[in-house]
């Protein structure tokens, strides 16, 4: 298939064209291809943040703690799973990185489980490395084993029902994987590994960094047990924007995580001389959450919100084929390492070159802003609110001005 509309026709038809004015920045001619690994700030932002300062934080001082802060973890986590994880209330906080929420839901999977003999955790050779460097830790803690699920030789294949299904069995405790592999954008089917892993009578763990604010999510319908995600990449909460990390209200009663913090306890004024959980998901906090971090995500909610993440996922799939039709015509010596299936590709498009790491770097002092990911690839993160077709066309001329002339 080759494109027949023109960028700027592409964009004058985009029905959520006119959000990209706003974000910050977006005015200016530089080309960013990297949302998600670090979404663009919201106009609304900025002037929430000097608010924030002003008003609440200067003007409340200690007071604001009882007037909405100390909730913010729950009532923001109820925020991000009413609009983007398809859940209902009471079962996220927001708190923490997305490696520690790792580890905490880690060690919760290890708690709930009802057969001391489940001690192997499935996943797979070239997840993120955060997810293997945790799972390896909470293995040797707590004598658990790792059974990897290895990459295809096709770098744009991701991990299948197929392939976890063979690893499943009676000593599998948890399958940790990730909804969309940061390399190739690989979607994988939550629902049917989900229920794969249920009938083994295992437990899941969804990393959902790269599908958060980029596709719609069914965690409650899919049947998830625990999942975490950041919210610095599509949901634009700034760089060391806090992590949420779910976990289904049926497993809630037998929930313990390893981090007993004061802000987790059942009532942490009483200052006790012993830990007591508070009730559900809050138990998950440990300490003082970073209210700063967890403001700007509550703007780029209430657009998600007002758009819809179906709207959204149809825009960057728009985008994504883009890229993929592009690359043909005008980058035909790069390798696609991602999907071609739009439904087995989340929001970001690899293309692989043995020059990109160069080329990279030559875009990147040029104002032109991809990632690039070890061995070979350039991958171009398309933010379905920021991202303009007139953009990605741009950036793809760039890389072929690059590959020309090095
Ligand atoms: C799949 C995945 N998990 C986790 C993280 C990051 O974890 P943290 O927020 O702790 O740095 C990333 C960051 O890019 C990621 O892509």
């Amino acid at each position: 298939m080759t494109c027949v509309r023109t960028p700027a026709e592409l964009d004058a038809a985009d029905p959520l064209a006119p959000h990209r004015d706003l974000f910050v920045g977006t005015e200016s001619d530089l080309v960013y291809l990297d949302g998600n690994s670090l979404g663009r700030p919201l106009r609304v932002t900025a002037e929430r943040l000097q608010r924030f300062v002003t008003e609440q934080w200067g003007g409340r001082l200690i007071r604001g703690w009882d007037e909405g802060w100390f909730e913010l973890p729950t009532t923001l986590g109820d925020r991000v799973a009413e609009v983007c994880l398809g859940a209902a209330a009471g079962q996220t906080v927001v708190a923490d990185s997305t490696t520690v929420m790792l580890y905490k839901l880690l060690r919760a999977a290890v708690g709930l489980r009802d057969d001391v003999r489940r001690t192997e955790v499935v996943l797979a050779r070239d997840d993120f490395p955060t997810d293997r460097y945790v799972a390896a830790s909470v293995a040797e803690e707590c004598g658990l084993t790792l059974r990897w699920l290895e990459p295809a030789d096709d770098p744009a294949q991701g991990v299948t029902v197929e392939q976890v299904e063979e690893a499943l069995g009676d000593r599998t405790l948890v399958v940790l994987l990730s909804h969309v592999a940061y390399r190739s954008a690989w979607v994988a089917d939550v629902e049917q590994i989900t229920a794969a892993a249920h009938d083994a009578g295992a437990l899941v763990l969804w990393d959902l960094s790269h599908s958060v604010g980029a596709l719609p999510l069914h965690l409650d319908a899919w049947g998830v047990d625990l999942a975490v995600g950041c919210t610095y990449k599509y949901l634009d909460g700034g760089p060391g924007a806090p992590a949420f990390a779910h976990v289904a209200a049926r497993h809630h009663e037998r929930l313990t995580q390893p981090l007993t913090g004061w802000m987790g306890h059942a009532d942490p004024f009483a200052m006790g001389p012993a830990y007591a959980p508070a009730p559900g998901v809050r138990r998950l906090v440990s300490g003082t959450p970073p209210v700063v971090g967890m403001l700007a995500v509550q703007d780029m909610l209430d657009l998600l919100a007002e758009v819809g993440m179906d709207a959204v996922r149809a825009k960057s799939t728009a985008l994504t084929q883009y890229v993929v039709d592009r690359a043909a015509g005008l980058l035909p010596e790069t390798r696609l390492a991602s999907p071609r299936d739009p439904d087995r590709r989340g929001g970001h498009v690899t293309l692989t070159h043995p020059r990109m790491r160069e080329v990279t770097a030559a875009l990147w002092r040029a104002d032109v802003l991809p990632d690039y990911r070890d061995p070979d690839g350039l991958r171009l993160g398309l933010s379905p609110l920021t991202t303009s077709f007139a953009e990605v066309e741009a950036g793809m001329q760039r890389v072929r001005a690059v590959l020309d002339h090095p």
